[in-house]
């Protein structure tokens, strides 16, 4: 039974009993599962009373539709339609990887998933354990990132349960999230391949494999009820390439910084967090959620974190940069 914060009498366990969680999931429960990206809030995505659960335990709202997971590219067609073969040359080039294909939906998607929407958002994400969870259940899996709505995605099992605790029943621990930023979601409007979200997979790496790609504008929501403001700590966060000048203009605060390359000789390092060395993004992308959930926790009265280059994965690096800043 949930009460009125969607709050569940039982606890959180946490481990890596894929049997159990494939029995929870069977039931109709919600189980956190790791990916490649960022931890997700799974439900069998057929069952729409469990895919409701999410919503609930998320604070969601039900206009933002889910993606639904698989094991295999064979299992996309169970699912989608129409599928234009652009979309199995990305599935041959990134599955199993950080890709998400907007698709035309077959009916045996609940609505619930597609908020109503004529597309289903599916991916097979590329992890281990979830795999396993996978090709065990023959099952899709719906899964948003498992933070409560508007907050920071989890890229380990201890963010989800600090998150989500006493709200799910399990969460399958499969360790720190090696890639660290969500996946990038592509679709094909009118046959135009269109990039919806900026993610692990660089719009140039797609390129490479279909030729050219629309970029839709980054301010204008992906589907109905999507916010711009989104990955937010509850402490105030600003985005900057002048971190001396900001530093100065909020003397007297106490600050955090994120940064890369190296430290700010204006600020104690123990208040600073170093993303990467050497313009290595993906280093960057795979600590970014961690940073700001333990910068959250530390009690700043502001977190100010250095502008990655706008380039390849930076470019998705600052979108959520960008989203978690707005206030
Ligand atoms: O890496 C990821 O994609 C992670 C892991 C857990 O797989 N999942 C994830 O899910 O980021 P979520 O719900 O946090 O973000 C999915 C985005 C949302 O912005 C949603 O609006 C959009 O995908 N989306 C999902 N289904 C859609 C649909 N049918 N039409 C349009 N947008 C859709
Ligand atoms: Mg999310």
């Amino acid at each position: 039974m949930m009460d009125r914060e969607g709050k569940d009498n039982r606890s959180t366990l946490i481990g890596t009993d894929i049997t159990y969680a494939a029995e929870l999931l069977r039931q109709g429960e919600l189980v956190s599962i790791p990916t490649e990206t960022v931890y997700g809030l799974a439900a069998n995505a057929l069952d729409e009373d469990a895919v409701r659960k999410i919503f609930a335990a998320k604070g969601r709202p039900l206009t933002n539709p889910l993606i639904i997971h698989v094991a295999e590219i064979d299992q996309v067609s169970d699912y989608a339609q129409q599928i234009p073969e652009a979309a199995y040359r990305l599935l041959e080039a990134f599955s199993p990887g950080p890709l998400t294909l907007l698709l035309p939906r077959r009916t045996i998607v609940p609505d619930v998933v597609t908020a109503h929407l004529p597309h289903v958002a599916i991916r097979i994400p590329n992890h281990p354990l979830t795999h396993s969870l996978l090709s065990a259940l023959r099952l899709p899996l719906a899964a948003p990132s498992a933070n409560p709505y508007g907050y920071i995605s989890p890229t380990s099992a201890q963010h989800v349960y600090k998150m989500l605790e006493g709200k799910i029943s399990y969460i399958l621990d499969g360790g720190y999230c090696a890639g660290g930023i969500e996946s990038t979601i592509v679709g094909f409007p009118e046959g135009i391949p269109t990039l919806y979200r900026e993610g692990l997979i660089t719009k140039e790496a797609i390129e490479a494999i279909i030729g050219a790609v629309k970029r839709k504008e980054t301010n204008q929501p992906l589907a109905p009820g999507m916010s711009v403001s989104h990955y937010s700590p509850r402490t105030p966060l600003i985005l900057s390439e002048d971190i001396d000048a900001r530093l100065a203009e909020y003397q007297g605060k106490k600050i955090g910084l994120i940064t890369y390359d190296d430290y700010s000789e204006k600020l104690s390092e123990k208040d600073q967090l170093l993303l990467c060395r050497d313009n290595d993004l993906s280093a960057a992308a795979s600590r970014l959620y961690a940073a700001m959930h333990e910068m959250d926790e530390r009690g700043y009265e502001l977190i100010l974190v250095r502008k990655l280059p706008q380039q390849s994965l930076g470019i998705a690096l600052n979108d959520r940069l960008n989203r978690a800043s707005h206030k």
